[in-house]
């Protein structure tokens, strides 16, 4: 994870030197975990300006803040409690509200916070984390779920049988208007579709697969377990 808390620290740098601000977009799931705790300490922490850093999530589980499956939660205990963000920074998606309710508010505060209308384009952050689930899913877009063809809105709310349960999410194309995208996946689990998406076999594509963000291809940063089936190591996430 060191690698991943110098890429973020970079990152957060060179924003906030050309646009005195850092907008971030956080991933959930218990991957990122241990990199917000790695940025929370010693000999990290100083290392960023965090009043000028905007946290942002890309995704949240139907769920109050203060729930175990909230990925708000599971930020705010590995990092921000300890970094103390002004409250008007950290973007939470209200994932207490009813799924359509919370998606449209969340659009709302996007375009409150970059100054931008819906209807006029997606707002790029500095960075966007994402993970990938063993199935291929990045952020809450699973495969063969309606969000995954949205084209127009910024935030959705997910209905995801497989699970049981509608999940918010960013859409592709916000994804995509990201001006850095950063995965990081870790676990034998993930092997097998990370070989699919890197080498871009999968028919029809995995939604990680998807995510092109228009500032570039997105970084990997992968264990030596995810990392298993791939011909040319990617950096781990050591
Ligand atoms: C979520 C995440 C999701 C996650 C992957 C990987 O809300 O769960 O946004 O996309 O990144 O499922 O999760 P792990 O890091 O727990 O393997």
């Amino acid at each position: 994870m060191r690698t991943a808390a110098e890429r973020v620290i970079r990152a957060a740098g060179a924003a906030i030197t050309a646009r005195g601000r850092f907008d971030w977009g956080l991933a959930g799931g218990s991957t990122p975990a241990a990199l917000y705790r790695l940025l929370a300490s010693d000999g990290y922490r100083e290392r960023v300006e965090w009043s000028r850093v905007h946290f942002f999530w890309s995704d949240e589980r139907s769920v109050p803040p203060q729930h175990a499956d909230s990925n708000y939660r599971m930020a705010r205990e590995a990092l921000l409690d300890a970094v103390a963000p002004a409250s008007a920074h950290v973007h939470r998606i209200a994932g207490e509200l009813a799924p359509a309710e919370a998606a449209e508010r969340y659009t709302a505060e996007l375009a409150s916070s970059f100054g931008l209308e819906p209807s006029a384009g997606f707002p790029s952050f500095d960075l966007l984390l994402l993970g990938m689930g063993p199935d291929g899913h990045t952020a809450s877009l699973f495969p063969g779920t309606p969000a995954l063809s949205e084209t127009r809105r910024w935030v959705v709310a997910n209905e995801v049988r497989a699970l049981g349960t509608t999940r918010l999410t960013f859409s592709l194309p916000l994804l995509n208007a990201s001006r850095a995208v950063l995965f990081l996946v870790a676990g034998a689990d993930k092997a097998e579709r990370l070989e699919q998406v890197l080498s871009e076999r999968a028919d029809p594509p995995l939604p990680a697969q998807l995510v092109r963000p228009r500032g570039g291809a997105p970084d990997w940063l992968v264990d030596a377990a995810a990392g298993a089936k791939l011909a040319l190591p990617i950096e781990g996430t050591a």
